[in-house]
């Protein structure tokens, strides 16, 4: 049996046990497990190795997707830049026999950290880009928005972050001018703004300026049509929502712990 898993907390209903539960049935994946690993203390990490051996691979969510960088032993340059890690390949290598007694240490693993957000968010913006988006107004500063800034200066698209608090990178909600709207023509929520089960919410932003120029990506993908990109809808904007991203990060998961 190959295992797999998802390690957070709290760990409610999972996307990815879901994902890969159908995805195994579907494409006739046999002797393969997704489960669920509800940790609330990174201390008991190592104590879920020991106990599933035959672990393969792991998704991280929240709020290990940093801490867990302590524990592994390489992370790729992408997951570092953005700082966050949420996606580990377990690769076991062979028994080590002990120089001093003899023994064979049984389970001896080598972890490996990659981010797939970054991944998921780029596949799926890019065959929406047309030639006048070159800047983005990034609303939210967490670690969703961390993975899309990393893409969009790999994209080479200027970026402007919108956060409730202001810093010296980061301008207010209430600074997001028309002018700023009519620049800035692709419009990213990272923040959890308007997901359910509070889907009337929407990003404070003067959505009247928007135009059909516009690109509005929602990061949330539950409801399926959030209000941000009801209301950019209806001024004739582009729209997507998260869950191409979803599948995206999930499939490039599958890929990393079977193939690179
Ligand atoms: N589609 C996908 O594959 C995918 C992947 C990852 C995440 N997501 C979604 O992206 C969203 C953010 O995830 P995350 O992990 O980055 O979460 P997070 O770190 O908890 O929050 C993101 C940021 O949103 C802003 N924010 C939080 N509450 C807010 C509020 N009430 N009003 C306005 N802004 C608020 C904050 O930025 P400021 O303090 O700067 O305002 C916060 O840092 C979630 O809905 C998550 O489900 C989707």
């Amino acid at each position: 049996m190959r295992k797999f898993g998802l390690i957070g907390f709290p760990l409610g209903h999972s996307f990815s046990k879901r994902f890969f539960e159908e995805k195994f049935k579907s494409e006739h994946i046999e002797n393969c497990s997704y489960d669920l690993f509800p940790i609330e203390n990174l201390s008991d990490f190592e104590n879920i190795l020991d106990k599933n051996p035959e672990l393969c691979g792991l998704n991280v969510t929240i709020p290990h997707k940093i801490g867990i960088m302590y524990y592994l032993d390489k992370v790729e340059t992408a997951a570092k830049e953005i700082d966050a890690v949420n996606c580990i390949k377990i690769i076991n290598e062979s028994a080590i026999e002990s120089y001093f007694s003899g023994e064979f240490k049984p389970h001896k693993v080598r972890l490996e950290g990659y981010n797939t957000d970054a991944y998921g968010f780029e596949a799926s913006l890019k065959p929406l880009l047309k030639k006048h988006h070159s800047k983005a107004l990034v609303l939210g500063s967490g670690g969703a928005s961390r993975a899309v800034i990393y893409v969009l200066e790999k994209l080479g698209i200027d970026f402007k972050i919108v956060s409730r608090r202001k810093t010296r990178k980061q301008i207010t909600y209430a600074e997001v001018s028309p002018e700023l709207i009519k620049e800035y023509t692709i419009i990213i929520n990272t923040s959890p703004v308007g997901m359910s089960p509070n889907s009337e919410a929407y990003p404070d932003i003067p959505y009247e300026f928007i135009t059909d120029r516009h690109l509005l990506y929602d990061l949330v993908y539950n409801p399926a049509e959030t209000a941000f990109m009801k209301l950019g809808k209806q001024q004739g904007a582009q729209t997507k929502n998260g869950e191409e991203m979803l599948h995206l990060q999930a499939e490039r998961s599958w890929e990393i712990w079977n193939n690179d």
